[in-house]
């Protein structure tokens, strides 16, 4: 860029009270000139200044929370009729090609604490597989299940992008085909000072930038070309699951049925929440639109409402398990802005204006990130599918020694899920022995049972595969 440009560009900024950003240009080398120009010219100031200046006009989260309904659901006690009916339904839309999964890996794992993509953690209570590895077997088994290939589409960030491509790479794209897994990266927004609403730099020659959120599938999806790809493949639903849950099960016909039968534009599926005030996102309806209300902004007495058999009336718990129409993505994708920002403040380390790193100990910054389920009041029908917590979800957020959603915590729910199915099948193993099962030995319950007749009994760690 000729130094007639940067002064335009300094002075467009300038009308943003952003021109701090030019403050170290001088002393960068020729490329990193550029590419502080580049990440520069990739923000929209008028979007971000948008979005920071309508931080004051916050929800009335009270007032929308009084008339919060529980959502319209398939409850787990369904009829076994009605299930089996969905299963087919969702088994044949599977066999015929018509669902890709999709697995959010963009996240920078900040709880955790682990230094490389979540994904590439090891959480196979037994095998030591990764979460990355037991998603790709979950898909192995529905595909082995159902006689078919089935497409993988990896949302990363600039945070995981490099080493998740290498990780598939040379793990021989995890016994899936190289030219069925789609890699593809999410957008990022910069990190903003929270009083001045300046773009904060983390070096003399970068900006502060995160990934925009796992909504920001939506706008990635579309640049990506996967939305016409998907379509032009015949693809119409998407089974969309988050990288640090390996109990999900890949393209769960059961869900996938429930969804194709009842018309719904995006399916979610829910688990009972433990008790009231679970920190789970509450799925509810409101004004006949499904959405999801943050454990955070659901008043205590409306969380604490009860049925007139002492059910709690707002029983539904978010666990990022969704059943979305490819066509419904398409139609969202050509307005992405539309989702909204949410703002979390957060401590970013940043360059002050002496060119000082400085590492603040409480949160200074605000990052923008768009959700995913943001896209639920939006569909023309968007209905719930309950599931039994235990089966389906055991994320992995938080480093080991916390309350809850640890590695210890996940790995004892896969052991506790395997062991379930094989008492079912008559083989019973001890408490404090580990059990795992690979999606290619028995991808459920049934086909454990048709693999293990008869009984028998487990007393030490064990791996079927
Ligand atoms: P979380 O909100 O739990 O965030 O993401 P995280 O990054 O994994 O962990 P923390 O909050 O920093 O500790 C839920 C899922 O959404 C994905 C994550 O990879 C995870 O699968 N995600 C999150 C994205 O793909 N992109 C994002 O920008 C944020």
């Amino acid at each position: 860029m000729m130094p007639l440009e940067w002064e335009s560009l300094r002075k467009r900024l300038g009308s943003y009270r952003q021109d701090h950003l030019f403050q170290h240009l001088q002393s960068l080398s020729e490329a990193d000139q550029s590419r502080l120009l580049r990440e520069i010219e990739a923000i929209d100031f008028d979007e971000l200044q948008r979005t920071i200046q309508g931080q004051g006009e916050s929800v009335d989260w009270r007032a929308l929370s009084a008339r919060a309904e529980s959502p319209q659901a398939i409850r787990i006690d369904q009829a076994a009729s009605v299930q089996r009916v969905a299963y087919e339904a969702g088994e044949r839309a599977i066999r015929d090609g018509k669902v890709a999964m999709i697995l959010v890996a963009g996240g920078q794992g900040t709880r955790l604490g682990f230094d490389k993509p979540k994904g590439m953690f090891r959480i196979g209570p037994v095998s030591h597989r990764s979460l990355f590895a037991m998603h790709a077997d979950s898909l192995r088994g529905a595909m082995k299940k159902f006689g078919v290939s089935i497409p993988l589409m990896i949302m990363t960030s600039p945070a995981t992008d490099a080493q998740t491509r290498e990780y598939f790479e040379s793990h021989h794209w995890l016994g899936l085909s190289k030219d069925q897994v789609k890699i593809f990266q999410q957008g990022t927004m910069p990190a903003v000072d929270r009083e001045t609403g300046a773009v904060l730099l983390e070096s003399p020659g970068r900006i502060a930038m995160s990934p925009d959120g796992h909504g920001g599938i939506v706008k990635a999806l579309r640049l990506s070309g996967i939305l016409d790809d998907c379509r032009e493949q015949g693809i119409e639903y998407f089974y969309y699951a988050q990288v640090d849950n390996p109990l999900v099960v890949a393209c769960d016909p059961l869900l996938i049925g429930h969804h194709i039968l009842e018309g719904s534009q995006m399916t979610t599926q829910v688990v009972q929440k433990r008790f009231a005030t679970e920190k789970v996102g509450n799925v509810v309806s409101i004004d006949g639109k499904t959405q999801i209300i943050e454990y955070s902004d659901l008043p205590e007495e409306v969380a604490q409402q009860t049925n007139e058999d002492g059910s709690l009336k707002l029983w539904a718990g978010n666990i990022a398990v969704h059943v979305m129409d490819r066509a419904f993505l398409d139609e969202c994708s050509r307005d992405p802005e539309s989702l909204p920002f949410h703002l979390a403040f957060k401590a970013v380390p940043y360059l002050d204006s002496e060119g000082q790193l400085v590492r603040p100990s409480t949160p200074n910054a605000i990052k923008l990130e768009r959700f995913v389920f943001d896209l639920l009041p939006r569909a023309s029908k968007a209905i719930v599918v309950e599931g039994d917590a235990k089966d389906v979800f055991a994320p992995v957020k938080n480093a080991e020694g916390a309350a809850s959603d640890t590695p210890s915590t996940s790995k004892r729910a896969i052991s506790d899920r395997a062991k379930r199915w094989l008492a079912e099948a008559g083989v019973e193993c001890s408490q404090d022995c580990l059990v795992e099962i690979h999606p290619l030995w028995a991808w459920d319950a049934d086909d454990v049972k048709s693999r293990l007749q008869g009984s028998g009994s487990i007393h030490s760690d064990t791996y079927f595969a």
